[in-house]
C-alpha cells in the first residue's frame, strides 16, 4: 500500500489508448490511492463518465461550470497530491504548454500547485512535430514529469514513438514521485551512466557508437522506482528523461567523468555508457575543408580517461560499482579479465554482436567475486528490474 492515502486527480484527454485508465486506476486504488477522475471532452469520447465513475468510486467532473457549482476547479486544483494527465493528447499538452484555460482539465492544469505528470498518447508524427518538440521541451523544464510514450504498433498501421505507456509503467512512475521513501532503496544515492559518448572532429563532424541509452536509462528509473535518489548522466540520446531522475545531460567522455566524479559520494554506481574509448587528439576549430587535390586526412587519436576505473579507484569510491562488458566473442572470459582490471564488484556481460545495441532485449551474464549467473534473455526492462532488486539487496 505504498500510495495509501495519497490523492490523484485523474485527467483523461482524447485518444483511442484511454480505456487503459481503466486499468491504471485499478492499480492505484490497489496501492491504497484516491483517485478522481476528470474527464476532457475528447476522454469522454473515449471512456464513460460511468465506467470512471464505477472504478474510481467517486463522482467524475467533466464540465467547468457544472464543477463550479459543486465543488470549485481552484478546490479540484487544489486537493491532489499529484495531477496525472493520461492519456495525455497533443492538444491538451499543446494547451498546458500555453497556458490555455477553456475547459475543466486546463483550468485545474493552471491553478494546481501539485506535481504534474503526463503520459502522452498520439500518432508518431504529432509527436515528433517540432510543435509538440517545442511543448514538451517547455512542459519538463517546468517541472512537469513524462512518463512515456512507448514505440510500438499504434491505431494506424504506423509504428514510432507516440504509444501511451502501460499502465503498470505509469503506476510505478507515480509510486517513484508520490511513495520514493516507501521504497528498499530510500536513502540511497545512486549514480548512472548512461548513452554513448560523442567525441568531436570539428564543429560539424564527431565520432559516436550505436548505443542507444535503453539499458542504462532502464536502470535508472527501475532504481527511482525502488525510492533511490538517481543522479543519470547521460550522453545523446533520443531517450526522455526517466521520471523521478536527475538527469545530466553530456555530451564528450571527459564531460562525463567531470560529472560523475562532481555527483560522489554515491552507495552505489552502474556504467552502462558506451563511453568512447578514444578521441581526436586535436579538434579542429573550424569545419575541416576539402582541399582540391590533396589526400584524406588522418586523424590522430588520444586515449579517453575510463570512467569506470576512475569511479572504482576513486577517494569517495561508492561501495557497489557495476560496469558492462560489451563483447563480440569470449564474452564471459572477457569479462572476468575486464572487472579485474577496472577493479569494479559486479560486471554485467553482453554480446553485442546481435541485435543488443539499439535492440529492446538483452542476455546478461553477472560476474561477481562469487563466479558468474548466466540471466536468460529478457526485455532491457526486465533486466533493470532484476539487477535494482539485486543492488537494494546487496546494500540491505
Ligand atoms: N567505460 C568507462 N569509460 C571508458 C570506457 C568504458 O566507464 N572510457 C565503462 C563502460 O561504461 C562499461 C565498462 O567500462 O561499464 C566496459 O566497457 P567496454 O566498452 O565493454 O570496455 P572497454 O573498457 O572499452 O574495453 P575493451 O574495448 O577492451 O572491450
Amino acid at each position: 500500500m505504498r500510495l495509501a492515502d495519497r490523492r490523484i486527480l485523474l485527467i483523461v484527454s482524447g485518444s483511442i489508448s484511454a480505456y487503459k485508465v481503466l486499468e491504471l486506476t485499478r492499480l492505484l486504488r490497489k496501492s491504497g490511492a484516491a483517485v478522481t477522475g476528470v474527464l476532457t471532452a475528447g476522454g469522454a469520447r473515449f471512456v464513460t463518465k460511468e465506467a470512471l465513475a464505477g472504478i474510481t468510486g467517486q463522482r467524475v467532473h467533466d464540465d467547468l461550470w457544472a464543477a463550479e457549482a459543486e465543488i470549485g476547479h481552484i478546490r479540484l486544483a487544489r486537493l491532489p497530491d499529484l495531477v496525472v494527465v493520461a492519456p495525455a493528447s497533443a492538444n491538451m499538452l499543446a494547451k498546458m504548454a500555453n497556458g490555455l484555460a477553456d475547459d475543466l482539465a486546463s483550468t485545474i492544469l493552471l491553478a494546481t500547485r501539485a506535481p504534474v505528470l503526463v503520459a502522452p498518447a498520439m500518432n508518431t508524427a504529432m509527436w515528433e512535430h517540432p510543435a509538440t518538440r517545442a511543448n514538451m521541451a517547455a512542459l519538463t523544464a517546468r517541472g512537469v514529469r513524462l512518463v512515456g510514450p512507448g514505440v510500438g504498433a499504434m491505431a494506424e498501421p504506423e509504428s514510432g514513438p507516440g504509444r501511451l505507456a502501460e499502465p503498470a509503467e505509469i503506476h510505478a512512475a507515480i509510486e517513484a514521485i508520490l511513495a520514493p521513501e516507501a521504497g528498499p532503496l530510500a536513502s540511497r544515492h545512486i549514480l548512472v551512466t548512461s548513452g554513448p559518448t560523442h567525441e568531436p572532429i570539428d564543429p560539424v563532424r564527431y565520432i559516436a557508437n550505436r548505443s542507444s541509452g535503453k539499458q542504462g536509462h532502464a536502470i535508472a528509473a527501475a532504481l527511482a522506482a525502488l525510492g533511490a535518489r538517481v543522479t543519470l548522466v547521460a550522453g545523446p540520446v533520443t531517450l526522455s528523461d526517466p521520471p523521478g531522475v536527475t538527469t545530466v545531460h553530456v555530451e564528450t567522455a571527459r564531460e562525463m567523468l567531470a560529472t560523475c566524479e562532481a555527483a560522489l559520494p554515491a552507495d552505489a554506481a552502474v556504467m552502462a555508457a558506451a563511453v568512447a574509448d578514444w578521441r581526436v587528439a586535436h579538434e579542429a576549430s573550424q569545419k575541416m575543408k576539402k582541399e582540391p587535390g590533396a589526400d584524406a586526412p588522418t586523424l590522430a587519436m588520444a586515449l579517453n580517461p575510463d570512467i569506470l576505473a576512475t569511479v572504482s579507484r576513486h577517494a569517495q569510491r561508492p561501495r557497489l560499482v557495476i560496469g558492462f562488458a560489451a563483447e563480440t566473442e569470449k564474452v564471459v572470459e572477457h569479462a572476468i579479465a575486464k572487472r579485474a582490471r577496472k577493479g569494479c564488484d559486479w560486471i554485467l556481460a553482453n554480446d553485442v554482436s546481435g541485435e543488443v545495441m539499439g535492440g529492446d532485449a538483452n542476455r546478461i551474464h553477472l560476474v561477481t567475486d562469487e563466479g558468474v549467473e548466466n540471466w536468460p534473455e529478457m526485455a532491457k526492462a526486465e533486466v533493470a528490474e532484476r539487477l535494482a532488486a539485486r543492488i537494494a539487496a546487496w546494500l540491505g
